[in-house]
């Protein structure tokens, strides 16, 4: 996308402890794009609070979620890591486009559909706006990577949608300000980054259904902050079927579970499935399943061990988390102001 300064930015929510779906469908690739790009990397406070969080939770899961972002190999000093709600930009453009997107694009959203379930009119006006609140996240620092899993595409085709309409509507005042990026308008229109061997991870319990921090089982998932002990149990423990695993991807079509295993071990070692389908393809879930235990306590653990490193001093993560807040805030106030400023707002301080 030329035009606009590459940067990226992403997020995840401070509402329980990460998972393993966490890690292989966005932690690990953040980690990587460190490498290319100026990155910004957020722990959502403010959506997690679009379901009911009890406040001390609140606290302890932010502070953790920032230690899994640091113990993954995510590099303070380098990307910007930062709480939302410690930038109050995050809030004010998410009301801009609470007037910009159209009720019909909400209510195509699957996750509200899901999260809100049969009770949907004791849902709160948060989990419904959630989406314009994830655009602001993403626009307000003009950010045009998104590296994520595969479950929020379409909230990232919502951004995309948000992004361009603004750009349309307020074409003629951005052009007046001199506020627009040649044809391409005020804000990019970012890329979701949906990639690597497992963008959707599955239940250990069910291979049709996404892990996930809400599954009432806590053998469906793999938590960053499992011991060796926990994550051997679960992956002994997760469903398989009774045929050798294919020496192809094709065979593993029609099986969920299989794929699934297969996919996390691709993850975890940094191959892909075919990779480790010419290894273990014949060959019977139990020596598969052995050695997936091995890596994955291998890659896993030492997260652990890092994270409550890091969480027995609080001061040191919330002065990470203050420190990134004034880098964010630094890039984010200007380009509010010019929100401001195309929108019609008088500044007169
Ligand atoms: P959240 O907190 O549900 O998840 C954080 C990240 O983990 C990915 N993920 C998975 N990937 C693969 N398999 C799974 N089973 C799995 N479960 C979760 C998610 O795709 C996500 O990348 N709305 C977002 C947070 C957010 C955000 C943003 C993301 C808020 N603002 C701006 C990007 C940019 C969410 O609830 O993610």
């Amino acid at each position: 996308m030329s035009g606009f300064h590459q940067r990226v930015f992403s997020g995840m929510q401070p509402t329980s402890t990460l998972h393993l779906g966490n890690y292989l469908g966005a932690l690990t690739n953040w980690v990587a794009m460190q490498k290319t790009h100026e990155c910004i990397y957020c722990v959502v406070d403010m959506h997690a609070i679009t379901m009911w969080q009890d406040p001390a939770d609140l606290k302890r899961a932010i502070r953790e979620v920032t230690a899994a972002y640091i113990a993954a190999g995510v590099d303070p000093k380098q990307s910007i890591i930062f709480n939302q709600s410690q930038v109050p930009g995050h809030a004010e453009l998410a009301w801009v486009f609470n007037c910009v997107a159209r009720l019909g694009w909400l209510n195509r959203m699957t996750q509200f559909k899901e999260k809100a379930g049969k009770d949907r009119e004791n849902a709160s006006v948060g989990l419904y706006a959630y989406p314009n609140l994830m655009a602001a996240d993403i626009l307000l620092y003009k950010a045009t990577h998104v590296p994520v899993g595969e479950d929020q595409k379409q909230h990232l085709e919502l951004t995309r949608d948000i992004a361009q309409k603004f750009n349309n509507d307020f074409g003629p005042q951005i052009a007046e300000h001199g506020l627009g990026t040649g044809e391409l308008g005020f804000f990019p229109l970012p890329e979701p980054m949906i990639q690597g061997p497992a963008p959707r991870v599955m239940s250990l319990r069910d291979g049709t259904k996404k892990m996930s921090k809400s599954d009432a089982s806590d053998y469906s998932r793999i938590n960053l902050t499992d011991d060796a002990e926990a994550i051997a149990t679960k992956i002994r423990k997760a469903k398989t079927d009774p045929e050798a695993l294919p020496s192809e991807e094709k065979g593993l079509e029609g099986r969920p579970e299989a794929e699934n295993l297969v996919g996390i071990y691709a993850g975890l070692s940094g191959s892909s499935k075919d990779a480790v389908l010419k290894q273990f393809g014949g060959g019977q879930f139990s020596g598969f399943k052995a050695a997936l235990v091995d890596l994955a306590v291998e890659k896993l653990s030492p997260i652990a061990v890092e994270m409550r490193r890091l969480l027995a001093d609080s001061t040191h993560i919330d002065a990470i988390l203050g420190a990134g807040a004034d880098r964010a805030d630094a890039i984010a106030a200007p380009i509010m102001r010019e929100v401001k400023d195309i929108v019609g707002f008088v500044r007169s301080r």
